[in-house]
């Protein structure tokens, strides 16, 4: 059974809470002293980890549409897309709020060059941002086919969010290995797309 437009809506509502809701729960946490002895340091992990959840779930969208055969799955995309740009604003602004302060906006720059995995982070932060500026259908229309090509730039981010991840963390752990691992299972799952582009 083909899923229908309506439920498409409700099952876009329920995303939008999905992501929405973790802010909720952040914000009561940090304003009920619900966090760590390093409140700084447990939103920036949440809100990392919040956005590379959300970077995962928006890669899933078209494999799932195409196996399941639900064509309409493919209208949630665009949502969880977005609602990943978002965490990763809030990730970026936790760190230069929360760690660096509002007045250091020179040392967030100098931090951003000179430390590599935080280039890594920017660099996403950067796509992302040009993915989601040129995610209406009106833009889409305007690119034409420029707007594949960009859009494609989501791949680079698959690959370089959890190299940041795993860079970031100063002991071996498990769970930034998880999400890697996700992350090339997503990516291996397009190797025929990729086989494609290969110009050898
Ligand atoms: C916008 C530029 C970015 C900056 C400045 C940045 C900064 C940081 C910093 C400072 C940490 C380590 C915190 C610590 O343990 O000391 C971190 C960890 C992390 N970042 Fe980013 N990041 C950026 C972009 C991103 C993006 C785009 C994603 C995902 C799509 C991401 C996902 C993560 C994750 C998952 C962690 C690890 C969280 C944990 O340890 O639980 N970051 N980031």
């Amino acid at each position: 059974m083909r899923l229908s437009i309506k439920q498409i809506t409700w099952l876009k509502v329920v995303l939008h809470l999905v992501a929405f809701l973790p802010l909720v729960y952040l914000f009561l946490a940090a304003s009920q002293g619900g966090l760590s002895a390093d409140p700084a340091k447990d939103i920036q992990h949440f809100t990392g980890r919040m956005a590379l959840k959300l970077l995962l779930a928006t890669l899933l969208v078209s494999p799932l549409t195409r196996y399941a055969k639900q064509p309409l799955l493919i209208r949630t995309r665009r949502l969880l897309g977005v609602w990943t740009f978002v965490w990763a604003c809030l990730h970026l602004l936790s760190y230069y709020l929360l760690e660096l302060g509002v007045d250091n906006l020179r040392l967030l720059g100098s931090e951003l060059i000179s430390r590599p995995y935080l280039t890594l982070g920017i660099i996403c932060w950067l796509i992302l941002l040009a993915l989601t500026v040129t995610s209406f259908q009106r833009m889409q229309r305007k690119l034409g086919k420029r707007w594949q090509t960009l859009h494609n730039c989501i791949y680079i981010v698959a690959i370089l969010a959890p190299i940041h991840y795993i860079w970031s963390v100063k002991t071996v752990s498990p769970q930034p290995l998880i999400y890697a691992g996700i992350a090339a299972l997503l990516l291996a799952w397009r190797y025929k797309k990729f086989i494609k582009w290969w110009p050898f």
